[in-house]
């Protein structure tokens, strides 16, 4: 008898859980409505294309294309993302009244900075100060970029009589471009506090684990995910906290001062060339809520480091494993070098063609297969192809489709040619449907003209100081998350030139 009510009950639980199976299918089971971009078949309930998505992304989606065209969906993490290239690519970019950057998508940002308040006005604050005031003045700013890449080369990488092995060489690239950017965020007083520029660039790398956890839980609800990932914020744990209150102590002394000599000079009264002047500047800046300053300047900061550092170290592995590039990127630099005494000016940054081409087909080959999620944001979307996505449609941009686009690059298209642009009238910041590192349309990234020209300023002053090979002596692969890439995690060994 008892052995029977066992085997009873380990029937029914069976059953419950098949029957659990089935009404979680059901009502997970992704709908799509007429004439929406065609969703690409799976054979695994649930899953959906999950595990493509992660482990097989490049070939899966290109056979995707392949097949169905520049605009498909494919079900992963138990929600349906239209993927679009090229033409509706471009299309998003374009159209802001219909599609948004989902940053939340990526990162809890609100909990993360939690004094920004607006986003939307602190996101157009900082698009304005990056066009208007960095991207604008960088013949203003190249002395002190430049006198900050030397400070922070000695620093960091030094002397180097002997090979020297570095192995962290993003942390590494990351520390040497916090300090001039530090001194055009903060100013020059309080960048010259050591902590304060090693907040401003270590916050991005404290955050973004949290920005790696695979949304696992949104099999059963987005919020889920959500949920879980911001239980260390809800019960208080901010990894920006720290930083905030460092960069809070330093520039508090520093605005003091500026709002003194505001006083007494009036009309005369110079403004600083830096970012926080720029808040200070804003009709209804207030003295008492620095935090919230802090923390949009952390916003900016987060796009403006690590993107521009783990640009530089791509290039700096796409060089060291290719020694006749380096040799012909250092013939121009020597060039350039002479040209100009070893103090190098605006005009000399624009006059490294090669060093600019071969940035561009860096940033041509950081390799994500898909970037930034957007959603859609208005009642629904026709693209001109005569697909229509639905408002909240989850958009993946396949930026290296276009990126890697045989119709615009030629058939080496797929070729690392570091002077591929340098007779093209190309440079690296010109953005275009098939160059979309830096986004497009009215929100493409302002910061650019500023990121290359500290990319060409660091790479020209480490080209011309050392020899660079990778350890393993071969050209390194980046290193592979599902659809996203990071820079080559192996070493590098820098060695004086003689
Ligand atoms: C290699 C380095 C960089 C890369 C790859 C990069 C890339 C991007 C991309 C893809 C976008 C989104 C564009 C879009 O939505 O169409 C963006 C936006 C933005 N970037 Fe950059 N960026 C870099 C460096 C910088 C720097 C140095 C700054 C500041 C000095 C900066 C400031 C901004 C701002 C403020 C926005 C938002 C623009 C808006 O919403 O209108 N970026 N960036």
């Amino acid at each position: 008898m008892g052995e029977y009510s066992k085997e009873t009950s380990v029937f029914q639980t069976y059953i419950i859980g098949i029957i659990i199976l089935i009404i979680f299918y059901i009502i997970k089971r992704p709908r799509i409505g007429a004439n929406e971009p065609p969703l690409v078949p799976y054979t695994i309930p649930i899953l959906g294309h999950t595990y493509n998505y992660l482990f097989n992304t490049q070939k899966f989606l290109k056979e995707c294309k392949e097949q169905y065209g520049e605009c498909f969906s494919v079900y992963v993490f138990g929600y349906v993302v239209t993927v679009v290239s090229r033409g509706p690519l471009s299309e998003v970019l374009i159209n802001r009244e219909a599609f948004e950057l989902d940053i939340f998508e990526i990162l809890p940002f609100n909990m993360i900075f939690e004094h920004v308040g607006d986003f939307g006005k602190v996101a157009h604050i900082n698009a304005k100060l990056a066009r208007e005031k960095i991207s604008a003045n960088i013949e203003v700013y190249t002395p002190a970029i430049q006198k900050y890449i030397v400070e922070g080369i000695d620093k960091w990488i030094g002397d180097c009589k002997e090979p020297k092995e570095f192995r962290s060489i993003w942390s590494l690239t990351n520390n040497i471009i916090a300090l001039p950017v530090a001194n055009i965020m903060v100013g020059e007083e309080a960048a010259s506090h050591e902590d304060v520029t090693k907040s401003l660039g270590d916050f991005a790398f404290d955050i973004g684990p949290l920005g790696a956890i695979p949304p696992i839980f949104s099999f059963i609800h987005p919020k889920l995910h959500e949920f879980v990932i911001t239980l260390p914020l809800r019960f208080g744990w901010n990894p920006v906290a720290r930083h905030r209150k460092i960069i809070i102590n330093q520039i508090k002394p520093v605005i003091e001062k500026r709002i003194k000599e505001k006083k007494t000079l009036g009309k005369d009264y110079k403004p600083y060339f830096d970012a926080l002047e720029y808040y200070m500047s804003q009709p209804d800046f207030d003295y008492s809520k620095l935090h919230h300053y802090v923390d949009a300047l952390f916003v900016l900061t987060f796009g403006a480091i690590g993107t521009t550092s783990g640009s530089v170290t791509n290039g700096l592995f796409d060089m060291a494993g290719r020694p006749d590039c380096f040799n012909e990127l250092y013939e121009e630099a020597m060039m350039i070098d002479k040209e100009c005494n070893g103090s190098i000016g605006f005009a000399d940054v624009q006059k490294m063609k090669k060093l600019d081409s071969f940035v561009k087909e860096v940033l041509r080959h950081s390799d994500d297969t898909l970037k930034r999620i957007h959603k859609v944001i208005s009642e629904s979307y026709t693209f001109s192809n005569g697909y229509t996505v639905p408002k909240g449609r989850r958009i993946n941009l396949y930026v290296n489709d276009a990126l890697k686009s045989k119709d615009f690059y030629g058939d080496d298209a797929d070729e690392f040619k570091p002077f591929r642009f340098v007779n093209e009238n190309s440079p690296a910041t010109k953005v275009d449907r098939n160059y979309v590192v830096f986004g497009g349309g009215k929100h493409a990234c302002p910061g650019r003209f500023f990121a290359i020209h500290e990319a060409k300023i660091i790479c020209h002053k480490l080209i011309l100081r050392y020899n660079i090979k990778t350890k393993s002596g071969k050209i390194e692969n980046k290193t592979y998350l599902g659809p996203s890439t990071l820079p080559p995690r192996g070493s590098l060994i820098f060695e004086n030139r003689k």
